[in-house]
């Protein structure tokens, strides 16, 4: 993709950074989704720079700080083109199962100055809450995040898997640039509250698992029996025998939509979640995670796809049809918390 195919900028929330409209999602290039080639990791994230992708998302817990020692090369290569997003509250430990959420002010504290030194900078640009801790009011946690804006060591707040209630009472404490969460033509249950309070408060939402986490490409029609041993996502419902099979066959729309149009079932996947910016009145960036250029460039592609009212109407059904939850422990999601 050359300067004249590069893509188009957004406002990343109201008066938050401007963005390329859609991101990239570092996670798979450190943790879940099988060896990583990480020569070909840096080409991807080379080709995205270079054809306008600036929001660049990771998080301190992927790969219990892996991740974000991996990309800080790449972020002192393009320090002033990127808007670097990292994320804390997902405690890990020596034990890669294990799984916590924390929010508390000691810890926030402590995760932020983590995250500046693997990365290498000295101010992140958006810094997410990535899992909230119900025991720890908001007024604390995002208390602390705003005291890290006026300290300058972050420039804009964003959460992760929150309800439209728990959006809008943090927003009271501090401006929020963004949402992050799980949204995809598999799952739509930020419809229910978030995705309103996000378009109300002028909140950009970041959708992500915007492929389904690579279901919605068609890759596990054969119900994930290639992943190797350590992919996460074969502990994943909606990958796993039976739930596999009939979610697989719940892509035949996409792929009949796709080959209608010369494009591929991830370009379709994308399109749709983008063009949730128009119906819902909000700014949608997607983060689609690829650690391949040739992926980057079909992804992007997908920024030019507008679809039809009556391809929008084929796809509709689909969410309410998927077979499996989205997560192992469905805790870990603001769906629990939904009143
Ligand atoms: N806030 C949260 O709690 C949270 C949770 C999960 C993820 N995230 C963020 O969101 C980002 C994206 O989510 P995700 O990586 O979980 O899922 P995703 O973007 O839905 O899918 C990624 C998977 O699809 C494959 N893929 C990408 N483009 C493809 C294409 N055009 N054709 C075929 N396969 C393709 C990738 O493989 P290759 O890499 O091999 O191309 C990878 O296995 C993550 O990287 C992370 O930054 C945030």
């Amino acid at each position: 993709m050359n300067e004249a195919t590069r893509i188009a900028q957004v406002e990343l929330g109201k008066g938050g950074p401007l963005v390329g409209v859609q991101g990239l999602g570092c996670m798979g290039m450190s943790e879940f989704y099988g060896d990583t080639d990480e020569a070909a990791a840096r080409r991807t994230l080379e080709a995205a720079v270079a054809a306008g992708v600036t929001l660049i998302d990771t998080a301190d817990s992927y790969g219990r700080g892996r991740n974000e020692e991996f990309l800080a090369p790449f972020v002192a290569a393009h320090r002033d083109r990127i808007t670097l997003a990292t994320k804390f509250g997902l405690e890990r430990t020596d034990d890669p199962h294990h799984r916590g959420i924390r929010n508390d002010r000691a810890y926030v504290r402590r995760a932020v100055e983590g995250s500046l030194r693997r990365l290498g900078v000295d101010v992140i640009d958006l810094y997410y809450m990535h899992r909230r801790d119900p025991a720890v009011p908001l007024a604390e946690s995002v208390g602390v995040m705003a005291e890290l804006v006026a300290e300058g060591k972050v420039r804009h707040l964003g959460l992760s898997e929150v309800t439209g209630a728990e959006l809008r009472e943090a927003y009271a404490v501090h401006p929020i640039a963004a949402l992050q969460s799980e949204w995809s033509l598999f799952s739509r249950d930020v419809e229910r509250s978030a995705v309103g309070a996000a378009a109300e408060l002028g909140v950009a939402f970041v959708p992500y698992s915007p492929l389904g986490r690579g279901f919605l490409t068609g890759a596990f029609a054969d119900a994930g029996t290639d992943l190797a041993a350590d992919d996460y996502r074969r502990r994943q419902p909606r990958f796993t025998g039976d739930n596999a099979r009939a979610n697989a066959a719940l892509l035949a729309p996409v792929q009949e939509i796709a080959a209608a149009r010369g494009a591929t079932p991830a370009q379709i996947a994308l399109a749709w979640v983008q063009q949730r910016s128009a119906v819902h009145g909000l700014t949608v960036v997607p983060i689609p995670g690829t650690r391949k250029p040739h992926r980057l460039a079909e992804n992007l592609a997908a920024a030019g796809i507008t679809l039809t009212a009556a391809e929008l109407e084929r796809l509709e059904p689909i969410a309410d049809r998927v077979a499996g939850d989205r997560y192992p422990d469905m805790a870990f999601t603001s769906v629990t918390r939904e009143g």
